[in-house]
């Protein structure tokens, strides 16, 4: 859908995040994909998730599965469709496996349906009650840019394992989990010329306030480029970057991106750990690939960034960057892709104090990733 700002109603200087829904976090990040027990298996083989609830044939659904998964606060689910004709083998077919829906948890679904859609985004479905003998929880939709979703989630009164019509799933093969806590942040690419469409989609409909910019000049390499400008909600707990192409003399990741996944939609989660060298190491010993930087990064890296409580022989061994802005600094890493096609991924970050995204190290991070294009012949 085109998200068309001529038609809000509220004006759009306000600047400041109107908590006006409120949202709790994130409920749960729910993919489509080709087959949901084998990603479920990849994703607590290689990252340390946690069975938590089911449902499919044995529950009654006869037109989906969906296996849930847990790390901490970190809540994945993964659908796939029992069937050949619905709207979840479409999403697969235009997308390939990727992100269909940003659960958020509300208080209140309902009031937050009426607000966001009175305020300009087009309905994804309307507020309905599910329940079983655990209580009740009132979902609502409004869709966001390309064929992602977001579902306000209200569970107040729900004391099931996940939702109705789930049950709870275990199995004897249960991985140590990585130390993924909570997700830091989710990052959306758009096409040419939309970012500042989404930016006041986030800002009016949803009440959010713009935390940083950058332009094409702060996120440049020889050959690509892009912009970036972040979205947050009033309490800090939800925060959405959202990127969008610009002209470079080759394909940036971010066209490569909305080529391959055919529009806008999730490119990558950031997964936050309080313990960046342990959840690396345990990811690279379990077969995680990351994207890696040259040695050199790590010649003046200290020189940028100051002292940090880390050395930085392990940092360097396991290819982890280091930022810093007035706040403090951040440690982070980027999964390669964790589908066939070259769109959504993974970053795993550790904050120690800095509130940013790591802009600093843009540059070092897409000549990683222009190489991975030139592997690809996608550049
Ligand atoms: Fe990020």
């Amino acid at each position: 859908m085109k998200y068309d700002s001529t038609s809000l109603k509220l004006p759009i200087e306000n600047l400041e995040a109107k908590d006006y829904l409120p949202l709790n976090g994130t409920d749960y990040i729910e993919f489509y994909v080709g087959n949901a027990k084998q990603a479920a298996h990849f994703f607590k083989t290689a990252f340390g998730f946690q069975d938590h609830a089911y449902s499919g044939l044995e529950t009654g659904s006869k037109e989906k599965t969906s296996y849930v998964l847990k790390q901490n606060k970190i809540i994945l689910v993964l659908t796939s469709s029992l069937i050949s004709k619905n709207h979840i083998n479409d999403h697969l077919i235009k997308h390939g496996d990727g992100v269909k829906n940003i659960a958020i948890w509300v208080d209140d679904s309902r009031k937050s349906w009426k607000e966001t859609t009175e305020r300009g985004a087009e309905s994804a479905f309307k507020p309905y009650t599910i329940e079983d003998e655990n209580g009740k929880v009132v979902l609502s939709g409004i869709k966001t840019y390309g064929d992602t979703v977001h579902i306000f989630v209200e569970r107040s009164n729900y004391k099931g394992i996940f939702l109705p019509g789930f049950i709870s799933h275990t199995s004897e093969y249960q991985p140590e989990n990585t130390g993924l806590k909570f997700i830091d942040h989710m990052v959306g690419n758009v096409g040419w010329n939309e970012m500042d469409t989404w930016v006041n989609y986030y800002k009016n409909v949803m009440g959010f306030a713009q935390l940083v910019s950058f332009d094409d000049k702060d996120i440049s390499t020889e050959y690509t480029a892009l912009m970036s400008k972040v979205m947050t909600n009033g309490n800090g707990r939800i925060k959405f970057p959202i990127n969008e192409p610009a002209k470079g003399r080759k394909k940036s990741q971010i066209e490569e991106y909305i080529d391959f996944y055919n529009g806008a939609g999730v490119q990558h989660l950031a997964l936050a750990t309080d313990d960046i060298i342990g959840t690396v190491s345990k990811l690279r010993s379990r077969g995680v690939e990351f994207l890696q930087v040259p040695k050199s990064y790590y010649n003046d890296v200290m020189d940028r960034v100051g002292e940090i409580d880390e050395d930085i022989s392990p940092l360097s061994e396991l290819g982890i960057l280091i930022d810093r802005d007035e706040e403090g600094y951040l440690l982070q890493i980027f999964t390669k892709p964790l589908m066939d096609r070259p769109t959504v991924f993974f970053e795993i970050i550790q904050r120690k104090g800095a509130k940013s995204f790591g802009k600093g190290n843009f540059k070092a991070l897409f000549e990683a990733i222009e190489r991975e294009q030139e592997n690809r012949g996608t550049l």
